[in-house]
């Protein structure tokens, strides 16, 4: 009688470490998968949030790829010109390395780590690296003073704001071209391309030339 009770009591005890088992393989992989989830919530949060962020700024400037062809008329609008270039939001540096195989010190500016890290990848796998620089940073902090080429594809909101700035900074030689949307108040020297293809070039002397025309204006108006 109490083997038979004893053997019952180890086939309980069995069948309750079996369950134990059970449910620990269960705990196991509810955490595995809540892992994985909460992983793969984390990495597109990382990875989306520097392209949405752009949205809720004062002033939206979205990463909106140039065309080939839009590329070609910046070239082209800067034929014949060498030194120093500057792409303002360079994207995925698709200017900056075009710029850098045809001989220019391009460097880019742009808000979006994870476009940056992208395009210095790409100017390593183009080769292109050693004339081709990416920085993580905002365009309206950083001065442009010390480039002699300076490449914008913005949003018409900012070309007002950016037109000022450049004005105050640019030297006298610098040659700016713009992409899709123009200057307000700026007269290019040369105009090419069409419809989302078009792009303005204006070169500096001309504004800083307007800039100096204005001072002289105010100061014959009231002379010292
Ligand atoms: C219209 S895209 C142009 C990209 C590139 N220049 C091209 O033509 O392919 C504008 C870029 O500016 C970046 N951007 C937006 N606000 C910025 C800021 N305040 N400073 C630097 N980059 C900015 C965006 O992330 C986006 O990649």
């Amino acid at each position: 009688m109490s083997k038979v009770l004893q053997g019952e009591s180890h086939t309980q005890d069995i069948l309750h470490m079996n369950l134990d088992n059970d449910s620990s393989r269960k705990r196991n992989w509810g955490l595995l998968v809540t892992g994985i989830v909460g992983g793969t919530l984390v990495v597109l949060y990382a990875v989306a949030t520097p392209f949405i962020t752009p949205a809720l700024r004062k002033i939206c400037l979205p990463f909106v790829p140039a065309t080939s062809t839009q590329i070609e008329n910046v070239l082209k609008m800067l034929q014949y010109r060498s030194g120093s270039l500057v792409d303002l939001g360079s994207g995925d540096g698709r200017i900056v390395i075009a710029a850098a195989k045809e001989g220019f010190k391009a460097v880019g500016y742009e808000l979006n780590p994870w476009l940056v890290w992208y395009s210095r990848y790409r100017a390593w796998r183009e080769g292109m690296h050693h004339n081709a620089k990416f920085y993580i940073s905002d365009l309206w902090k950083v001065s442009f003073s010390q480039y002699t080429n300076v490449v914008v594809f913005g949003v018409p909101q900012m070309m007002p704001q950016l037109e000022k700035k450049l004005e105050e900074e640019l030297d006298h030689n610098a040659r700016v071209v713009a992409c899709r949307f123009p200057f307000p108040h700026w007269m290019p020297d040369h105009t090419t391309g069409e419809g989302i293809d078009v792009v303005w070039a204006y070169d500096s002397k001309a504004f800083k030339g307007n800039e100096k025309t204005l001072s002289e204006t105010v100061q014959k108006m009231h002379p010292l």
